[in-house]
C-alpha cells in the first residue's frame, strides 16, 4: 500500500495563473495538481490535492488527514497568517507536515513574515514558485522513509 500526502491549499489558490501573477507566475492550480500527482507517482507515494476558499474545509480535511494521510503539505495561503485554528488542527496531527508558500513571504509586506503554521510545520517552504510542491514532496518521500 502507498501511503498517501495530503496536499491543501487555501484561499484565493483557486485563481492561480490569474491572481497576481507577477507574484504567483502564469500556472493554474490544475497545472500544479497534475504536476504534484506525477512527482508522487514516481516518489511511490499517493497524494489528495484540495483547495478551498473556506478556513473549517481545510480543518475537516486536516481532520480526515489524521486517519487517511502519512504526511500533509499545506499552502494555507492568508490563513497562514491569522489562523489559531489551522494550527490547532495541524497539531491534532501525528505525521509530517511542510508548509509551502509560492512567493518569498519574507520578502513581502510585515504581516506576511509571522505564520502560525510554521510553529507546527517540520518545514517551511517559501520562494521557490510552484516547484515548491514538487521539492516538498521529494522531501516527504524522505521523511517518510
Ligand atoms: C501565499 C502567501 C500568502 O501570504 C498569501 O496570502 C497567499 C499565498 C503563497 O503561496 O505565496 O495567498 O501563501
Amino acid at each position: 500500500m502507498t501511503k498517501t500526502v495530503y496536499i491543501l491549499n487555501g484561499p484565493n489558490l483557486n485563481l492561480l495563473g490569474q491572481r497576481e501573477p507577477e507574484i504567483y507566475g502564469a500556472e493554474t492550480l490544475d497545472d500544479v495538481a497534475v504536476a504534484c500527482e506525477d512527482t508522487a507517482k514516481s516518489a511511490g507515494l499517493t497524494c489528495r490535492f484540495l483547495q478551498s476558499n473556506w478556513e473549517g474545509q481545510l480543518i475537516d480535511w486536516i481532520h480526515e488527514a489524521r486517519d487517511a494521510a502519512a504526511g500533509i503539505i499545506i499552502n494555507p495561503a492568508a490563513l497562514t497568517h491569522t489562523s489559531v485554528a489551522i494550527l490547532d488542527a495541524l497539531n491534532s496531527f501525528d505525521g509530517p507536515v511542510i508548509e509551502v508558500h509560492i512567493s518569498q513571504v519574507h520578502k513581502r509586506e510585515a504581516f506576511r513574515h509571522h505564520s502560525y503554521v510554521s510553529q507546527r510545520a517540520d518545514a517551511v517552504m517559501a520562494g521557490f514558485g510552484t516547484h515548491g510542491y514538487l521539492l516538498a514532496l521529494r522531501h516527504m518521500q524522505h521523511l517518510l522513509g
